[in-house]
């Protein structure tokens, strides 16, 4: 992974001790609240319902075990013994005291970590395949591009203040876990007719109140023109971007005014009189890509044969292989998903004591290092075969081999009322009522892939535009109910969610998912998954089964 150099450091531990000067200001009554969260903001702290709330940037998803134990330490000190992995592969901490926030960084800052660009209107922490490196379907590893970026925008003078938020999304492989649709910039990694390997360049995606999937701007653009295309684009953003009314701030909304033509012309303009001055050096690309060198890999391993007899004669093993285990571009090593999904426990959270275990088995058995996911899972990417049971035993004792990737019970679900101040409705409960209801396991296999995915007001941090399944909260006169979308997804091409119909309060939501489920188990064919029934058949049907007894 990428490691600072004195430079990095320096402007981080820089930033740590001017926050601490901020804060102390704040404190002692010199600092307004207003003249403050300008600058707590820009380090990544929130005010919420309850109390502060940090997002801390977990480049591309990320981590080493080192940074996993002291993601650990903060919990355990500074909050109260637990995390929540985001959809945007960050982790925040919903109970720090502000008092406390510089010690936070600069424990972060002792292991390569802050909390910029995790907030404000600036370029936000970049996202990207959670599998980037070991995936058998990658044309090339998209890490080093993203740490590039990550550079590039990191205090980049003329993008601190863009119209909006800014987030970028950069995929390697042919198939896309990094979700680029929905981002302001998504990058795809992609050959030329020439075989040249460069980037698709899309624009203008994003969900929220306005959910929009992002369009083409540029089929092919050579890497050394990566940096500059970016530019030419945040250029043209920054100038024409909206600012006079926040709701129709982002990119999406300039995209969709101007057409993608006419902002494709004023793009490419402005890149032709930068591109020759900002080329991205073939030996810098080099330079970053020594960091993410493939891994020590055992030659000549190969599937361990206890591993498939054990696999033969414990179902509880066979199961996790089959639902938390992926194919590993390396022979003899597979990805391992650990699903933060137990019953029980509110989506992406984790506590410290599973953060050090995930650390220790990094250590063991993927090479020290961990991926967080934008489905709020984490995955340790390069685990040997034979390595497999004793880890699925360790996990299984930290409550942390739920064997769920992919199914319902791996459902997405942002913090709602219970730490938004933003929320119309509550979301972790919803999610605690659908795991029981949906716990047999049996059952939930033979509903087979589901996203289900669910936002606690229209912002939609909980990408329900883009579940299979969305449910989003909505207040009704102080009450709590919740809004059915079907049929939403977003990999190379996707499509939003179509509205089901009125909201249902609370206590029918899970009711109301037994019944879309029923039309589904009813009216599928061999080997249709609930979204392909969907498309097959239409909204109808569930409509009718939905609201039938309201008539
Ligand atoms: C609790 C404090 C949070 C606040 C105040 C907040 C606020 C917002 C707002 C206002 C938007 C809409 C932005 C727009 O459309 O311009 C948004 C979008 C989003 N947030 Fe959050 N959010 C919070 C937590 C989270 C969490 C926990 C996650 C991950 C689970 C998350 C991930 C996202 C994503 C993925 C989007 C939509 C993508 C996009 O920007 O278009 N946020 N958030
Ligand atoms: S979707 Fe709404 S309720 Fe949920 S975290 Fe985002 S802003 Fe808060």
């Amino acid at each position: 992974m990428y490691i600072y150099n004195q430079y990095d450091q320096r402007a981080v531990d820089e930033r740590v001790a001017q926050f601490r000067d901020q804060t102390r200001r704040f404190l002692a009554g010199e600092l307004s609240n207003d003249e403050f969260m300008t600058l707590r903001l820009m380090n990544g702290l929130y005010v919420q319902l309850h109390a502060p709330m940090l997002r801390v940037a977990i480049p591309y998803g990320l981590l080493s075990s080192r940074q996993m134990r002291m993601l650990a330490h903060i919990a355990r000190k500074y909050d109260k013994g637990y995390g929540h992995f985001t959809t945007r592969q960050n982790i925040q901490y919903n109970w720090p005291r502000i008092e406390d926030a510089p010690d936070i960084l600069a424990d972060l800052a002792s292991v390569q970590m802050h909390a910029i660009q995790t907030s404000g209107n600036c370029i936000r922490n970049v996202t990207s395949d959670p599998l980037a490196g070991a995936a058998a379907d990658e044309i090339e590893d998209p890490r080093p591009y993203c740490e590039i970026i990550r550079q590039w925008s990191t205090f980049h003078p003329e993008f601190a203040y863009l119209p909006r938020k800014f987030k970028i999304a950069v995929t390697g492989a042919s198939h896309d876990r990094a979700a680029t649709l929905v981002h302001d910039i998504g990058l795809r990694l992609v050959r030329n007719n020439s075989g040249e390997v460069g980037f698709q360049v899309l624009v203008g995606g994003g969900l929220g109140r306005t959910p929009i999937l992002a369009q083409t701007i540029r089929p092919f653009i050579e890497k050394e023109h990566l940096l500059s295309y970016l530019e030419a684009i945040l250029r043209i953003y920054n100038l024409h971007g909206r600012r006079d009314n926040k709701y129709k701030a982002r990119i999406k909304i300039l995209v969709q005014s101007l057409g993608i033509e006419r902002f494709r012309e004023k793009v490419e303009a402005e890149w032709h009189k930068i591109k020759d001055q900002m080329q991205l050096d073939a030996r810098e690309i080099e330079r970053v890509k020594a960091f993410f060198a493939p891994l020590p890999y055992a030659p000549g391993a190969g599937d361990d044969r206890e591993i498939l007899v054990k696999a033969g004669t414990d179902a509880a093993f066979n199961r996790w292989l089959k639902y938390n285990v992926a194919d590993h571009k390396v022979k003899g090593y597979r990805v391992v998903f650990i699903a933060l999904k137990a019953t029980g426990t509110p989506p992406g959270d984790i506590t410290d004591i599973q953060m050090d275990a995930v650390a220790e088995l990094a250590d063991r058995y993927s090479f020290g290092l961990i991926r967080a996911t934008h489905d709020q899972n984490l995955v340790l990417t390069d685990v040997k075969h034979s390595d497999l049971y004793t880890l699925w035993q360790a996990l299984a004792a930290q409550e942390l081999a739920t064997p769920c990737i992919g199914t319902l019970a791996d459902m997405i679900c942002c913090p709602g009322s219970d730490f938004c101040e933003l929320a119309n409705a509550s979301s972790i409960d919803v999610a605690l009522m659908v795991q029981q209801r949906f716990e047999q396991l049996d059952y939930l296999y033979d509903l087979g892939e589901l996203r289900l995915k669910m936002s606690g007001c229209m912002n939609g941090c909980g990408h329900h535009d883009i579940g299979h399944i969305g449910i989003l909260g909505v207040d009704k006169k102080g009450e709590h109910w919740y809004q059915f979308s079907l049929g939403g997804f977003a990999l190379n091409e996707g499509r939003l969610g179509e509205r089901l119909g009125r909201s249902v309060p609370k206590a029918e939501v899970a009711n109301t998912l037994e019944k879309l489920m029923c039309v589904y188990v009813d009216k599928r064919v061999e080997g249709e998954r609930f979204v392909d029934t969907f498309n097959r058949i239409g909204i109808e049907p569930f409509k009718e089964r939905v609201y039938e007894t309201n008539h």
